[in-house]
């Protein structure tokens, strides 16, 4: 076999080994072998020694050549390697965007909790602060101070779960305006309103539950009159129940308030014509109201020659029901997933 031959044969054997690779490790190996300081090619130039003088430049140019061809043979197929390699991992990370996604279930406020927020955002619109006060009560703040002393009839009109003689389960959210009426001092004008638990010694049943919601409005004020409180209900109207709700004011008893007065709204469900909503009247009750009795504001240390005063007290559960359609009370508090998912916004 010639020089030339033999050069061409490990060419090709080269050749064939190379392209059958896959891998960087596999590459270098083959590199060696053909390459390397003891690869084929060290074989090769011990011929040279065999050859007469003036063969030998050119047999070192032509190994020289064919070292280059089985260089540029690996590059190609390192190139190739890295090529599939890129896209096996590009294939392997595709995203598929047709694939439907997974859905997030999101939960959704209580009922309740929707309706006080709603008020709360009207009045804080209005200037209101929002106030709390505690559920154990004291029979002082929660009646005495109310104009109820103990033997007042009308503390039968809430019936009332006693801790001990004096203290009991607040049954309307009122003595908060004690509360901060005490607090302010008799100083300076007030405009508050409270949302919270109250508790009443009712048999449970579809409109009575022994724990409900109210939320109590107090505005005092050199200036306040009942036209103001007309005014701020109406505006409670046309949030709760939608623009074009009419208000009227009929007169009522509260100890705490005096004048006193029930507050209807036109029904939102036959615009006042009359159904079987508002029991045909075409008027809904919602809530009681009234300046603020004198005897309170004393009790509470302001000069009722100086201030006035008008409150409010809403049954959250009462609007929520009227507004939603709801026709049992027990639903909000069964917590049942069916009935709280239907008032997601
Ligand atoms: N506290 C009353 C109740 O629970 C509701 C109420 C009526 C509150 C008139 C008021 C008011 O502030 O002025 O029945």
């Amino acid at each position: 076999m010639s020089v030339l031959d033999k050069l061409k044969a490990i060419q090709e054997s080269a050749l064939e080994d190379i392209k059958v690779i896959k891998s960087m490790h596999e590459l270098n190996d083959v590199k060696a072998k053909y390459l390397g300081k003891k690869g084929v090619f060290s074989d090769v130039m011990k011929l040279m020694k065999d050859l007469p003088n003036e063969e030998r430049p050119s047999f070192g140019k032509m190994t020289n050549e064919t070292k280059q061809v089985i260089l540029k043979y690996i590059e190609e197929q390192r190139t190739l390697i890295e090529r599939v390699k890129v896209e096996e991992q590009l294939s392997k990370e595709t995203i598929d965007v047709t694939l439907p996604g997974k859905r997030m279930s999101s939960g959704n406020r209580h009922l309740l909790t929707q309706v006080v927020e709603e008020l709360e955002d009207l009045f804080i619109g209005m200037g209101y602060e929002i106030m709390e006060g505690p559920e154990v009560e004291t029979d002082e703040y929660n009646f005495e101070k109310l104009n109820l002393p103990k033997d007042h009839p009308a503390r039968d009109m809430q019936d009332t779960f006693y801790i001990t003689e004096d203290t009991l389960l607040r049954t309307h959210t009122s003595p908060v305006q004690i509360r901060t009426m005490l607090e302010v001092g008799g100083t300076e004008p007030i405009k508050i309103l409270c949302p919270g638990k109250v508790y009443r010694r009712d048999d449970d049943d579809a409109t009575h539950s022994h724990q409900f919601m109210q939320i109590e409005g107090l505005v005092v004020d050199e200036t306040t009159s009942m036209a103001d409180l007309k005014g701020t209900l109406l505006e409670v109207a046309n949030k709760m129940f939608g623009e074009g709700r009419d208000i009227r004011l009929r007169p009522s008893y509260f100890p705490f308030t005096e004048p006193s007065v029930e507050v209807d709204i036109s029904c939102h469900n036959c615009n006042g014509k009359g159904c079987n909503i508002c029991k045909g009247t075409g008027w809904i009750e919602v809530l009681g109201a009234g300046i603020v009795n004198n005897n309170v504001l004393e009790a509470s240390g302001y000069d009722s020659t100086k201030y006035r005063g008008f409150a409010f007290g809403i049954g959250v559960e009462r609007m929520a029901m009227l507004k939603y359609g709801i026709n049992d009370i027990r639903q909000f508090y069964t917590n049942d997933l069916r009935f709280n998912k239907q008032f997601k916004k």
